[in-house]
């Protein structure tokens, strides 16, 4: 399941994978990371087909620890 929340003004994917929430954004060119594809535990940009990955990037994508407090999801930065 893919999730798109905004979050102090910037919009975050959410991934559950195998009922765990991760959270990331894309912060370079600002793509819908939640029209993407999970693919296992990788997200596939709509944008570039998950090539960031391969070759290595030269950033990595900002992540988020995921709180959840009953149904909220509330990311917080790292
Ligand atoms: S454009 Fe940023 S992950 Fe694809």
């Amino acid at each position: 399941m893919l999730r798109r929340v905004i979050f102090s003004e910037e919009s975050i994917l959410v991934a559950n994978v195998n009922g765990k929430l991760y959270a990331i954004s894309c912060t370079h060119h600002g793509a819908p990371l939640n029209d993407g594809e999970l693919d296992h535990d990788v997200v596939i940009c709509p944008w570039h087909g998950g090539k960031a990955i391969n070759p290595t990037p030269i950033m990595d994508l900002p992540v988020f620890e995921v709180l959840t407090k009953e149904s909220d999801v509330l990311p917080k930065k790292r």
